[in-house]
């Protein structure tokens, strides 16, 4: 793509939008999915350290629900639809759904820290398509979402000592 002399950029092209769309709807899908996984375990882990696991996972459910909204939103920005069900959802989503039936908190902890460091790396990859495509705001999203994942993943790695 050409990049303009005077202004350094490059000319906005619809179809790269579209490409960031689709792929923040792949974004938004995992991050459904983690958000059901989370609260899964909230509800139905037992184990050691119960009470801080149920604590942690229901702000990180919190803050899911609050951001799935911030990223539909963005891609409709994008004058892409946003996945219309749960069974949309989760043809988009690259992560598993939680395993059915009662789960340690241990391998609570392991799953969703093992699922916010994926979650991470989606992000910095897609934030590298975004700014590719001169998509700044997307991009900004995206990194702020790195930090969340990052973040998140460290405090359920430290209840497995
Ligand atoms: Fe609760």
């Amino acid at each position: 793509m050409q990049i303009d002399a005077k202004t350094k950029k490059r000319p906005a092209s619809n179809k790269a939008e579209a490409g960031v769309g689709a792929s923040l709807n792949g974004f938004l899908a995992d991050t459904y999915v983690l958000l059901a996984k989370t609260q899964a375990c909230h509800w139905n882990a037992t184990g050691p350290n119960f009470f801080g696991l149920h604590k942690l996972t229901e702000a990180q459910y919190g803050e899911l629900f609050a951001n799935i909204d911030e990223l539909a939103e963005r891609v409709r920005a994008l004058d892409v639809l946003a996945p219309g069900g749960l069974s949309a959802m989760l043809d988009l989503a690259t992560l598993e759904e939680a395993p059915g039936g009662a789960i340690s908190t241990a391998e609570a902890a392991r799953m969703l820290a093992e699922d916010n460091a994926s979650l991470a790396a989606r992000a910095s990859d897609l934030a590298d398509e975004a700014g590719d495509a001169d998509d700044l705001a997307t991009h900004d999203m995206l990194v702020k979402r790195i930090e969340v994942h990052e973040k998140a993943a460290w405090l359920l790695r430290s209840h497995l000592g």
